[in-house]
Parts: C-alpha cells; sequence; structure tokens
C-alpha cells in the first residue's frame, strides 16, 4: 500500500489522515495516511526516513513549511513564490518535489462558492506566511488588483513588491486601508485564533460581497461575526473548505486524480 503521511508539531488535531482516507475510498483507492510528530529541530530526519522507509508523499504543516521548503530538491512556481511547502513528493527520479497547495485550496474553495474573482479587486488582511501563499494563485484565477493590508506594514510592501511581476499588488498599513470599491475582503491574519479581529475601519467592509476567513471553528469566526454585524448582505465563509481543497490538490499531485471536496466537507460541518 502507497505510504502518505502528514508532519507537524504539534499534530494530535490534524484532520487531513481522515480526509485523505475519504478521498481514496471515495476513489476506491488505498492508501496508508499517518500523522507524524516531527521533533522542532528533527523535521529533515524524520521525512528522510519515511521516503527511506518507502513514503510517496508528505504534506507539512506548522511549523515546518520553510524547513520543506529548503529540503526539496525541486520546486514548482506555486512554491516558490510562497517561500513555502506544504506537500511533498517522492518521484520517479528519486528527486523529492515541493509544492504549496493552500492557495489552489483556497481558490477552489472560493470558486465552489460560485465568487467571481475574475476582475475582482481582493482587500487581503495580514501579511505572514498564510498570505504570501495564496496571492499569486488568486491573481491566477483572475483578480485584478490585491491590497495587502498588515499590522506591520513593511511586511505587506515587502509581498507587494515580491508579487508586483504577476499582477496588480499592492501595500498598505491597517490603518490606513484606501478607500477602493472591494469586491472581497480575506482574513490571513492569525488574529480569529484568540478571537480578534484586525483593527480596519468597518467602512472597508459595509460594501464588499464576500468575506472569507481562512481560520474555521464550529462556530462562526470573530472577524466573520464582525462583518456580519456591519454588513448584513455579505456573504461569508471561513477556512474548512480551504483545508480540505489543499489536501484535494495534494492528492492530486501525488496521485494524478483529483478527489471530489463537497462530500468530505458535508462530513466535516
Ligand atoms: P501565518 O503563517 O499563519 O500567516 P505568520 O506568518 O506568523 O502566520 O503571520 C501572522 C499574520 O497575522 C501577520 O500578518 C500578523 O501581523 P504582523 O505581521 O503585524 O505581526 C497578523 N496578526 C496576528 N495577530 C494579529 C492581530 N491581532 N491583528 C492584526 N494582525 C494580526
Amino acid at each position: 500500500m502507497d505510504k502518505y503521511a502528514v508532519f507537524g508539531n504539534p499534530i494530535k488535531h490534524s484532520k487531513s489522515p481522515e480526509i485523505h482516507s475519504q478521498f481514496a475510498s471515495q476513489l476506491n483507492e488505498h492508501i496508508e495516511y499517518t500523522a507524524i510528530l516531527a521533533p522542532e529541530d528533527g523535521f529533515v530526519s524524520s521525512i528522510k526516513d519515511f521516503f527511506a522507509g518507502g513514503g510517496k508523499g508528505a504534506n507539512v504543516t506548522l511549523p515546518f513549511k520553510e524547513v520543506a521548503f529548503e529540503y526539496a530538491d525541486t520546486l514548482t512556481e506555486r512554491a516558490k513564490l510562497a517561500g513555502a511547502v506544504n506537500t511533498l513528493k517522492l518521484q520517479d527520479d528519486g528527486l523529492v518535489l515541493g509544492d504549496n497547495t493552500d492557495g489552489a485550496g483556497l481558490v477552489a474553495d472560493l470558486q465552489r462558492h460560485q465568487v467571481q474573482l475574475q476582475g475582482a479587486i481582493v482587500l487581503l488582511l495580514g501579511a505572514g506566511g498564510a498570505a504570501r501563499g495564496c496571492v499569486y494563485p488568486l491573481l491566477k484565477a483572475g483578480v485584478k488588483h490585491i491590497v495587502i493590508a498588515n499590522r506591520t506594514v513593511a511586511k505587506a510592501n515587502a509581498l507587494a513588491e515580491l508579487f508586483a511581476p504577476y499582477g496588480e499588488v499592492s501595500a498598505t498599513a491597517l490603518d490606513d486601508i484606501p478607500d477602493l470599491p472591494y469586491t472581497g475582503v480575506i482574513n490571513s491574519t492569525s488574529s480569529s485564533v484568540t478571537g480578534d479581529i484586525p483593527c480596519i475601519s468597518s467602512r472597508t467592509i459595509t460594501k464588499v460581497a464576500w468575506g472569507y476567513d481562512m481560520f474555521y471553528s464550529n462556530t462562526r469566526t470573530s472577524f466573520l461575526t464582525w462583518i456580519a454585524d456591519n454588513n448584513k448582505a455579505c456573504y461569508l465563509m471561513d477556512g474548512i473548505g480551504m483545508l480540505i481543497g489543499q489536501a484535494a490538490e495534494a492528492y492530486s499531485v501525488w496521485r494524478g486524480k483529483y478527489p471530489d471536496v463537497d462530500p468530505v466537507l458535508e462530513k466535516a460541518k
């Protein structure tokens, strides 16, 4: 049986083994997918052991996405631009390919929700790893302009500069967001983890058609609750679909077949 695993620290609460086992049974395939806790300073030896022991591919989660990027022998364009790797695949030539499916997972989820990306003006809150991973996939999906707003404006500026060759990307501080006709807003900050919201003026989001929080929980996130309070018509989405979307994309990178996310999403609700 082909062996796959997710590496992280912590890893106990990872949903990936359950998601991938549902994908495999849906496609009538038999795979083994486990969760592996790698020591904080021991990712490379763990992953080497895994491939030496017959592993075919791996997912990588916090805090190892950057070290996986360094470890990979060869990188996809989207992984290079994300500066991080969440999917590793042992190729037939023995080299390990590093990919990043997070942004594709977000785009696929937005499209599944029938959000119009072509020509959209998107306000992206946050400029950390999660934001960096989604800029290129959003531009490729047709987004016309991305405004990156971050608490630390220097990080937003650095991302805008990095992605300038690929489309219209600008940067701003959270308290200085330009007044543009935003189509939608994406929260990539980790503020929802603690129930906070990024400190932005509610005026910015009163007219957006949709709002996305990359965080997810059983109840509505603090960010989505805040949008709903200020914009009754806004269509709200949390990050569970992105999680399952990035997994589906990884599965297709490994096995060349694209699973259906809907039944898995239905079960996760
Ligand atoms: P990730 O990989 O999840 O993106 P990260 O790289 O640590 O994690 O980035 C976290 C992001 O959330 C950053 O943009 C951070 O802003 P700073 O760059 O100014 O630190 C943002 N962030 C975290 N908590 C926040 C809060 N309470 N309000 C606004 N932004 C917040």
